[in-house]
């Protein structure tokens, strides 16, 4: 990764808050429950894309399952935080990271994933290319807090927020929902879950 911040990420704020946090906050490389659940679905041979990754632990896991990964985040802190603990469990010549924001990156997202993961992200110009990447026969795995969360979390923005149904009412056609879950917390707010597959080769 280059360790340059590139000019339009200078000044981003989802960039200077998420590397406030993780420098902070560090990483605790716990992958997250959905992308255990959908590596263990498992999705065809192929790569992995985590969107808003973060200093993540699935990125790890399917590296470790022997995946090629291409994980991307808006926050160099989570990346290196990332790159370094790759580097230590010896997986990081499996992983391509990327410094991006997302809202740009995916406007030409390269495809043909196995499995496209997003967790504790939503943004619903991200989620068609993001689907558009998986490749047939491949899983998309997201997760996002639902509108309901806003009851315990009144400052948090509704567009960072599932609507009912969502997100499998946005998913284009070819998909089947595998799972779609909601998953209550009472402290931080409700998040959903879903699990879908692209329809591929019979
Ligand atoms: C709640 S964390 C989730 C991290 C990880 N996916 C997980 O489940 O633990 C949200 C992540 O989204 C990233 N992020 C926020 N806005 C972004 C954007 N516009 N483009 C790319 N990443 C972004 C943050 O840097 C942060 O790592």
């Amino acid at each position: 990764m280059d360790d340059e911040v590139p000019p339009e990420l200078a000044g981003h704020p989802d960039r200077l808050r998420w590397n406030g946090k993780y420098g902070t906050a560090g990483a605790s490389f716990t992958p997250h429950r959905l992308a255990v659940r959908a590596l263990s679905q498992p999705p065809p041979d192929g790569p992995v894309l985590d969107l808003a990754c973060g200093p993540s632990g699935s990125t790890l896991l399917a590296a470790e399952h022997g995946r090629r990964v291409t994980a991307v985040d808006v926050s160099e802190v989570a990346l290196a935080l990332l790159d370094a603990e790759a580097r230590r469990r010896g997986v990081r010549d499996l992983i391509t990271l990327i410094h991006a924001d997302l809202g740009e990156w995916t406007s030409a997202v390269p495809g043909g994933f196995a499995l496209v993961l997003c967790t504790g992200y939503w943004d619903r110009a991200v989620f068609a290319p993001a689907a558009d990447a998986v490749t047939a026969g491949g899983l998309l795995a997201w997760e996002a807090f639902t509108v309901d969360a806003r009851r315990v979390r009144p400052r948090l923005p509704a567009e960072w927020c599932l609507a009912p149904g969502e997100p499998a009412s946005l998913l284009p056609a070819g998909f089947t929902v595998l799972d779609q879950q909601d998953v209550p917390d009472p402290e931080h707010g409700t998040k959903r879950g879903l699990i879908a597959r692209r329809v591929g080769p019979s």
